[in-house]
């Protein structure tokens, strides 16, 4: 990397932001396309979110992602919020704009790409997603604007179930999300699916469990796609391979969400050949072989 008087800066704000992955995919993206431009980790404090997007503008840097705790927050501190963003309710890139930062959302197109790569489409498909917490109620909006057949929302809380099915339904005028609590599983149709797990049962270091532990129920399964990307071998993962089903982590939902980013940030295309170079990157960092 040759940081001279020209490099642009890109970076991520939140708190914690000592484990993430996206400088290895922003670097490696810039060395091998010959930007000159570097990505750095903010650890910013509770507190401090808007003066750090004010300090960023001052500083001149390109672009910002955000991350936990911070992707509804910065929001008031945008000049203007994309669509799809503004309709999540949840922001994890900014990008530089005359007067300020203009506000997306990439997790939900990353992981549309990330799914699409692989040849699983959401379109027409009767599906379960699994949680309604800020990752489940993002992913319930891309499959009702992605027009899935039916949505089942599982949630150990009914309630926030058919919070987020309702607030979905509404905003995106459709009529697809059903909310359901974790334990009437049962109850699913007898028909395969498509399963997203939305949960944070099963990430790392927590690694032993799945939401649900039923064989019957993972037998409905065709496709599971974990969002978790640590461990890359999700207990859920395991239980919807054991009951013939094909099954997916999360790590290429990180990429895209990034090369999106990255994009947006450059103002071009990055070929699916790149992706991949990427891809390899992020694995071995991981440690995954496969
Ligand atoms: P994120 O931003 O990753 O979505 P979150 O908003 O805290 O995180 O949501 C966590 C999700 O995991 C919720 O759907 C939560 O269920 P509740 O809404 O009932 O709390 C779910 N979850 C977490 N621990 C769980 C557990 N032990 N069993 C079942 N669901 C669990």
């Amino acid at each position: 990397m040759n940081i001279d008087g020209y490099t642009r800066t890109c970076g991520l704000i939140g708190n914690p932001v000592e484990h993430t992955l996206s400088p290895l995919i922003h670097n490696t993206l810039a060395e091998k396309l010959s930007h000159n431009l570097v990505y750095v980790p903010f650890h910013v404090e509770e507190g401090q979110v808007l003066s750090a997007l004010q300090g960023a503008y001052a500083l001149h840097l390109l672009g910002l992602n955000v991350t936990v705790p911070y992707k509804s927050q910065v929001m008031e501190g945008l000049l203007r919020i994309d669509e799809l963003a503004e309709k999540i309710g949840a922001v994890n890139t900014l990008v530089r704009v005359e007067g300020g930062f203009k506000g997306y959302n990439t997790d939900m197109p990353g992981l549309y790409r990330a799914m699409s790569s692989e040849g699983i489409q959401i379109e027409g498909q009767e599906m379960i997603l699994l949680g309604a917490g800020g990752a489940a109620r993002a992913v319930a909006f891309l499959c009702a604007s992605r027009n899935a057949a039916r949505v089942y929302l599982l949630n150990r809380s009914l309630k926030k179930a058919q919070a987020v099915a309702g607030e979905v339904n509404e905003k995106t005028g459709k009529d697809v999300i059903i909310p359901m609590a974790l334990s009437d599983y049962q109850r699913l149709p007898e028909q395969k699916f498509l399963a997203i797990q939305a949960t944070s049962v099963g990430l790392y270091p927590d690694t032993a469990h799945a939401v649900i532990e039923d064989e019957a129920f993972y037998r409905k399964i065709h496709t599971g796609y974990d969002l978790i990307y640590k461990p890359s071998n999700t207990r859920f993962m395991q239980l919807v391979q054991k009951q013939g089903g094909k099954a997916y982590h999360g790590l290429k939902m990180l990429l895209y969400q990034g090369i999106i980013a990255y994009e947006l940030w450059n103002n071009l295309s990055v070929s699916e050949e790149m992706a991949s170079e990427v891809y390899e990157a992020l694995k071995e960092k991981m440690g995954i072989y496969s």
